[in-house]
């Protein structure tokens, strides 16, 4: 595997699962794998989960790991080409992503939608440059459209908790008072196309996704109905694509309730994290015996792993 991007990088998705179950039963069968190999994790921006999961990951599977945070650890960097660099940022990434690619073996980036322009963010402009230019194999930690680690933790996860083999599972936009990025809820819906479930996506008119997203999902614009019989509900907020980047809506009659999670199926209640308390979903909920946030964090180190771990066995 020379990267990590896409669903389309991990191949047969049942396979994966059948590895991730094996890597999460035996973590440290691979712990000399990664001997005298380092990997990069590069953020460029926040992160919890995704930080510590990867470096779990990495150290499960006998890595160095190394981590930059370029807003605090590194020269400002210009990411935009054809400027004239008398600003405050002293190093272009045209240098220093080949020059990362020196000191590693697997580089690993995080580098969030900017919201400042629809076309760039979805040309992923800064992931192609160190795709193109970093020289060694790169994982995508979330990038402007997409955040694959995180989907492929989620469908394991969902296929732990699954009581039935096709599953109803819902996506549900939820309020938030900030503008957040489409990249879980894009990554989200491009694995439940490809997994065997009943996939509903609920959300207020404005927020469709991006259509090589989109294309083929069920939208139910009434989330009680789109509510009915699920097994899992999703909860998470986005930014408008159509009119990017806009908040059309904080409407918090769409907060994920016990009223509304009384019409499912006893559904489990999921969240990538973090998530905003009585905004996207009330306590009761989160705090019920339903919720599996925590579990699904968890699984970030699974998914992590399965994929260093296929990249360390490429690099043989
Ligand atoms: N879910 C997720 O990616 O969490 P972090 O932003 O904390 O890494």
């Amino acid at each position: 595997m020379k990267r990590y991007l896409t669903v389309d990088d991990i191949g047969d998705l049942k396979q994966a699962l059948a590895e991730a179950k094996q890597v999460k039963a035996t973590p440290y069968a691979w712990d000399t794998l990664g001997k005298n190999k380092t990997i990069i994790l590069i953020f460029f921006n926040s992160s919890l989960r995704t930080r510590l999961s990867t470096q779990k990951a990495a150290m499960n599977l006998g890595m160095n790991v190394i981590v930059l945070d370029v807003n605090k650890d590194g020269w400002k960097l210009e990411t935009e080409f054809g400027v004239v660099m008398d600003g405050d940022k002293p190093e272009h990434l045209r240098e220093a992503v080949p020059v990362i690619g020196q000191y590693c073996d697997i580089i690993a980036v995080r580098s969030f939608a900017s919201f400042e322009d629809k076309v760039a963010d979805y040309e992923e402009q800064i992931l192609t440059q160190f795709i193109e230019h970093a020289g060694v194999p790169v994982i995508s930690m979330e990038s402007a459209t997409r955040h694959p680690l995180q989907a492929f933790a989620d469908l394991f996860t969902i296929e732990e908790y699954k009581k039935k083999d096709r599953p109803k599972v819902v996506l549900t936009w939820a309020p938030h008072p900030r503008a957040l990025p489409q990249a879980v809820p894009n990554s989200f819906v491009e694995w439940m196309k490809e997994a065997d479930v009943e996939f509903v996506v609920t959300h207020p008119k404005g927020y469709e996704l991006a259509p090589e997203f989109s294309d083929g999902v069920k939208v139910e614009y009434d989330q009680c109905k789109a509510f009915e019989g699920a097994d899992f509900i999703y909860a998470k907020n986005w930014a408008s694509y159509s009119s990017y980047g806009e908040i059309l809506s904080k409407d918090r009659a769409w907060t994920v309730d016990e009223e509304k999670m009384a019409l499912t199926n006893e559904a489990k209640f999921m969240h990538c994290l973090p998530v905003r308390r009585n905004m996207v979903v009330s306590d009761a909920v989160i705090d019920s015996e339903n919720s599996i946030v925590v579990q699904e964090a968890a699984n970030r180190v699974v998914s992590a792993q399965v994929v260093i771990k296929r990249m360390l066995e490429s690099l043989k």
